[in-house]
């Protein structure tokens, strides 16, 4: 089965570091070229996307994010459907846990993001996961089917959008090494009972509402360490992969023992 391992890149390798990202991509680029059961997908920063876009063929470039207009007065506006379209951008992240708590992304923008996306024949990573508190608390599965069925369900079935036109990917927010800079621990990656026990409960959800096979990617604190243990799981389609993306090697061993994996 064919893994997927994205890279966020986040706010890094952005203008600034231009040279540094297109090296890193076309390196890539080359030693990617013949692995087999792994796709590869990298999300940076807005300023370089035309620019990396054009480079490769195998990667897979896509935005971190999209607004839900196509044109008009929307100062600050983060880039649009159609004008990703037109720099030949097939692809986003939508709804990472990142924009929902800097940039407000709520249900309503989420539903908005991923039908602009879909019309413009975009295809989406959408990010769903807890935080702590829930999970603490025990609400772990009723997050889920909350964000399930009212940010992504209605927008599949009004525009009858098939199941291999976009990617989940499961994100505990507690996982995600971002937070836990900013509340100052440790990276915590989730635990894979834990990360299984999610992946099954969306499959399910989707299956009842006949999506049977939708593929979900674990994003939180992935490594090249860690990586083996989350990808052998029949239930993990891939990595969404944060801060250990912003590194060449670290990326690409991940990269590697995905392309391992034979089941
Ligand atoms: P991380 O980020 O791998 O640095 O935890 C993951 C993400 O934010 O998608």
């Amino acid at each position: 089965m064919e893994k997927t391992i994205g890279g966020n890149w986040k706010f890094n390798l952005s203008l600034r570091e231009k040279k540094e990202a297109l090296n890193f991509i076309l390196e890539l680029e080359k030693r990617i070229k013949n692995l087999e059961r792994v796709k590869v997908k990298i999300f940076p920063a807005f300023f370089v996307l035309p620019f990396l876009a054009k480079k490769v063929k195998k990667i897979k470039i896509g935005a971190q994010d999209i607004h839900w207009e196509t044109e008009g007065s929307f100062t600050g506006a983060i880039i649009s459907p159609k004008e990703l379209i037109s720099l030949g951008i097939k692809e986003t992240l939508i709804g990472h846990s990142e924009t929902r708590f800097y940039f407000g992304v709520n249900e309503e923008k989420v539903r908005l993001k991923l039908k602009a996306a879909f019309s413009f024949g975009i295809f989406p990573t959408i990010c769903v996961g807890e935080s702590l508190k829930d999970k603490l608390k025990g609400k772990s599965k009723k997050v889920l089917e909350k964000q399930i069925e009212k940010e992504i369900l209605p927008v599949l079935e009004e525009l009858k959008i098939k199941e291999d036109c976009f990617e989940i990917a499961y994100e505990p927010i507690y996982a995600i090494s971002g937070f836990a800079k900013l509340e100052k621990r440790k990276p915590l990656p989730a635990k894979i009972k834990d990360v299984e026990t999610a992946h099954a409960q969306i499959k399910k959800i989707f299956s009842y509402y006949g999506f049977p096979k939708p593929k979900v990617l674990y994003g939180g604190s992935c490594n090249p360490k860690n990586a083996k243990k989350f990808l052998s799981s029949s239930l993990i389609d891939g990595l969404l992969v944060g801060s250990a993306s912003w590194n060449l090697e670290s990326f690409f061993d991940i990269i590697k023992v995905a392309s391992k994996i034979k089941k």
